[in-house]
């Protein structure tokens, strides 16, 4: 986690460095800091807290230069504090990191055997003590640079700046993303797009064990190891108003109710909906593959993992192929069977969460084909892919992933279909049924969201206290469930658990009572019934019951203590439109108690730690 910005140019580079920060606060904000050349020599900034903390100081007290990197940190190393915030300096030279270093207990004993006093409790002071022993031993910046890596392992995207050197800021990666911006007159970086939109869409992505100088009139990029090498930027189609909040109150709310159009985007171009068919060359695979696969392994975290989950349904069902999900966490840290025949699909918005990127390598490496669905372009597990499918979602800048996961839902379904048509296993029929659905979810959507929106902001009044909440689901529902519950954590930190219906006679049952909101997911699916006891059971023991029911349906609806309507769908369609009324009362909670919904605590929208 953490976020990094370089700047290089003509003009004051604090206030540009400060504004790309705030774009990346989603990454970390427990502290902040600033380092800029600054009339022959590097002046430093740092503060604890948010960002608008660093801005009061910066008001006070001036950071002149046209030259500078600045962080805003999520604590591995060392608790959020002053001395702990980047950028950390040694002698001359200012570094800032996002990452971890592995080895660096024993790199700390080594340079405090030989002298060095550390100021931090940090893994990244300890980059900064290593450049700086080889610039003292007679390098330039950027062989100090390459050496001093060479001692670390460990995961990194660093800037570093040298007094010595004042033209110019010094970046490296491994594992961590870097994205370099360049116009005629600056060069940035960064460590995720948003922060550089307002000053260009002309990027260049950084890969593992590159190091690259950054001027005012451009940019020179080379292996660590010191080979020259040449990347043309590319134009990144996303606007700076798309990383606005545009009248919202919360980025959250904005994207919950951008879900239409992210929809829209993501279905464009790829369903073909006089044929029944899902049209993408993007997949990689061709018919014969698609026969072939002997089984697709899903692997994502958090939100994305609950995507996958709908899609292992679909895939056993439309394409009739074993599918089967893990936590990417779980994958790797198992001796996992996996090799050729298998198809990996690894699902993350960011396309950089450290946990799948590392399980969809260790599965490339035994032999499996890799395809990334993510919704941020050109990153590192796309990267790594034999093919990506992108969601087209936007920027997503609140911590809770909304518009992603419903678009991740999309690409799941449609290559569920794409798969079911090339595998015999859906007729024309049933995938000409399922393509027109789909195209019409962006309306059914927009249609409920204001309702929803009002009818659930009254309902939190009588609600909003609980400790404890489950959401209970069946079928597909089930993982909606999850992320409803995962939802209202992240942000209300309210105690939620998402359980499969079937399962609430197993245990969780014991923990009803009145105070127990239960919020049951009721379709009108084939698990209706069934689901219907499992709420009556819950009934029996005084709970509240909140339905997420289809419109018109009174005899579920008699059964509530409260009610949102959802619209009618195919019942493969059905996950669409029953997260919606979660994610909007996990967000009208969170508002009505006012936490901080777009960066709640602890969290980081993009987790590069393991
Ligand atoms: C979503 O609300 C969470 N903040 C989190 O679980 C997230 O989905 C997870 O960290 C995975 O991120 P990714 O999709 O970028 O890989």
């Amino acid at each position: 986690m953490c976020g990094i910005v370089g700047y290089v140019g003509h003009e004051a580079a604090a206030p540009i460095l400060l504004d790309s920060l705030r774009r990346l606060e989603y990454r970390g904000y427990d502290s902040a800091g600033l380092a800029v050349h600054s009339q022959g020599r590097i002046q430093i900034l740092r503060t604890v807290g948010k960002l608008r903390n660093l801005e009061n100081a910066l008001a006070e007290k001036g950071l002149p230069g046209s030259v500078g990197i600045g962080h805003t940190r999520w604590a591995t190393h060392g608790r959020p504090s002053e001395v702990n915030a980047h950028p950390h300096v040694a002698g001359p030279i200012a570094v800032v990191h996002n990452g971890i270093i592995e080895n660096h207990l024993q790199l700390r004993s080594q340079l405090e055997a030989s002298g060095v006093t550390m100021s931090s409790d940090t893994d990244t002071e300890i980059v900064s003590h290593l450049i700086h022993r080889e610039s003292v031993g007679g390098h330039d910046l950027v062989t100090s640079v390459r050496k001093a890596l060479a001692q670390v392992h460990g995961a990194y995207a660093i800037a570093v700046l040298s007094a010595a050197e004042p033209d110019r800021v010094v970046v490296a990666k491994k594992a961590s993303p870097l994205v370099i911006g360049v116009t005629r007159q600056a060069t940035y970086c960064a460590s995720d797009i948003p922060a550089l939109l307002p000053y260009t869409n002309e990027m260049v992505f950084m890969e593992d064990e590159e190091l690259a100088v950054l001027e005012a009139d451009g940019f020179s990029l080379s292996t660590l190891g010191g080979a020259a090498l040449s990347r043309r930027p590319r134009r990144i189609s996303w606007s700076p108003i798309m990383a606005e909040k545009a009248g919202f109150k919360h980025f959250m709310l904005k994207e919950i109710f951008e879900q239409p159009r992210a929809l829209e985007d993501t279905l464009r171009g790829r369903l073909d909906r006089e044929n029944g068919d899902v049209l993408t060359a993007e997949i990689g695979l061709n018919e014969d593959d698609a026969r072939n696969i002997r089984r697709v392994i899903l692997l994502a975290c958090g939100t994305s993992h609950h995507a996958t989950l709908a899609g292992r349904y679909w895939l056993e069902d439309l394409a009739k192929v074993p599918a089967i999900t893990e936590l990417a966490s779980e994958f790797r840290g198992r001796d996992a069977i996996v090799g050729e025949g298998d198809l990996v699909i690894a699902v993350s918005q960011s396309g950089e969460t450290i946990d799948t990127l590392m399980a969809a390598k260790a599965a490339k490496e035994r032999g499996a084909k890799l395809l990334a669905i993510a919704n941020v372009n050109g990153s590192a597990i796309p990267r790594m892919a034999d093919a990506s499918f992108y969601t087209h979602a936007g920027p997503e800048i609140g911590v809770a992933s909304t518009k992603c996961f419903t678009a991740q839902l999309a690409n799941l379904l449609m290559f569920s279909i794409w798969l079911g048509k090339r595998r015999g296993t859906l007729d024309a029929a049933q995938a000409r049924e399922l393509v027109e659905g789909l195209a019409r979810v962006p309306n059914l959507i927009e249609e409920r969201l204001k309702p929803s929106l009002d009818a659930i902001s009254e309902m939190v009044r009588e609600f909003s206290d609980a400790r404890d909440v489950l959401f209970l689901g069946r079928g597909l529902s089930y993982p909606m469930a999850l992320e409803g519950a995962l939802k209202l954590k992240e942000i209300s930190y309210v105690h939620a658990e998402g359980y499969a219906a079937g399962e609430m006679k197993h245990g969780p049952i014991a923990l009803l009572d009145a105070r127990v909101p239960v919020v049951v997911l009721m379709p009108r699916d084939r698990h209706y019934e069934r689901v219907s006891s499992n709420l009556q059971e819950a009934k029996a023991r005084e709970a509240k019951i909140i339905g997420i029911t289809t419109a018109g349906d009174a005899e579920a609806q008699a059964l509530c203590d409260a009610v949102v309507e959802v619209a009618s769908t195919h019942e493969a369609l059905s996950p669409f439109v029953t997260v919606v009324p979660l994610q909007l009362y996990a967000y009208c909670v969170a508002d009505h108690k006012g936490t901080d919904v777009d960066q709640p605590r602890n969290l980081a929208k993009t987790v590069t730690v393991e």
